[in-house]
């Protein structure tokens, strides 16, 4: 038993780079931001990558974009991840095509801009489905795929709203929370089946998700530095892909401001508005830059995401 942890422990600290060759990846939000650019990552290094989105057009384009090296087969499945029989029949197409998920990487995720006290019943609801429960669906029936895999991995795009409170994002932080507890917990119940679990937790990235808050003013809080990159969060997930663990932080200084602040949470509620107005400011520097970038256009004098 001790041997076998200390062997566990030492392969911990070793890193040995994940072949991606011949490999079945699937990736949920894979038309978005962090998820199309992991696509490219992987396909580039030889695996057939299964583009899963709600969003037919974008999820096409980036299928049909992904370098193709050897015999790997990418393909776009549409699917609205919130209604299990759709999950049940992504998780067929999978089986007919392949049988078997090497690595399912549960991203897809919503962030809603508005404040608690307007929020109805129905939109608090549908972004605990889609950021938490879904993902939960997902790895359920991806299970008996996941079994037929040599090394099968499960990694989440978390946040670092999993970990950290903020006021202007209740309902995403609670999902968020949620979903890194269950992950955790996942990765516990999974490891006698050989299935290794990972958290990946970024903070504010460069995406139509966080370009979208801007427009809508929703958690300024996350803007005390500027955003980082699709490409950041990326080598963070392949970083777990080469030493499976059960978190990794692609901003490791800001990770750890955030953890140290979590020993003491009765600070919180006096400490955290001495950093609003940066945030307020980073916002707002960070939207001026999407509209020089074209990123953020007006129409009809009002802030629109471009096309
Ligand atoms: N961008 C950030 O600042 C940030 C920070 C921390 C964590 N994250 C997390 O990273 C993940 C990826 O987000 P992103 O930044 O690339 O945003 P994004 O908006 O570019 O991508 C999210 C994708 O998820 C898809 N999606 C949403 N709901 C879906 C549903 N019900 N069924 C199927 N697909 C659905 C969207 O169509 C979109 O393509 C999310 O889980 C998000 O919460 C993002």
């Amino acid at each position: 038993m001790i041997t076998r942890s200390l062997r566990e422990l030492r392969a911990l600290v070793r890193r040995s780079p994940f072949k991606a060759a011949g490999r079945v990846v699937v990736i949920t939000g894979g038309a978005g931001g962090i998820g199309s650019r992991l696509a490219e990552r992987l396909a580039a290094a030889g695996a057939s990558i299964v583009i899963v989105d709600r969003d037919e057009q974008r999820a096409s384009a980036v299928a049909s974009g992904l370098p193709r090296v050897g015999k790997a087969q990418h393909y776009a499945h549409v699917a609205d991840l919130t209604d299990p029989q759709n999950i049940e029949s992504l998780m067929a197409a999978i089986d007919v095509r392949y049988g078997r998920i090497d690595v399912l990487v549960n991203n897809a995720g919503i962030a809603v801009s508005e404040r608690f006290a307007s929020r109805d019943v129905a939109s608090i609801e549908n972004e605990f489905v889609v950021n938490t429960l879904s993902p939960l669906y997902v790895t359920r029936l991806a299970l008996d795929l996941l079994r037929s895999s040599d090394d099968p991995r499960v990694i989440s795009t978390v946040s670092l709203s999993g970990i950290f409170p903020q006021g202007e994002s209740v309902v995403y932080c609670g999902s968020k929370f949620g979903l890194r507890g269950a992950m955790l917990s996942l990765a516990f119940d999974l490891k006698p089946q050989g299935i290794k679990v990972s958290c990946v937790l970024p903070s504010a990235t460069d995406t139509r998700m966080l370009r979208r808050e801007a427009i809508e003013g929703g958690n300024t809080l996350q803007f005390q530095n500027p955003p980082q990159t699709p490409d950041d969060v990326v080598r963070a997930m392949i970083s777990v892909l080469d030493r499976p663990r059960l978190e990794a932080y692609p901003k490791p200084s800001e990770s750890r401001l955030v953890r140290a602040a979590m020993i003491f949470p009765n600070l919180l509620l006096t400490l955290l508005p001495l950093f609003e107005g940066k945030g307020e400011q980073g916002q707002q520097a960070y939207l001026r830059k999407l509209i020089e970038r074209g990123d953020v256009v007006e129409v009809d004098g009002r802030l629109e995401l471009a096309p």
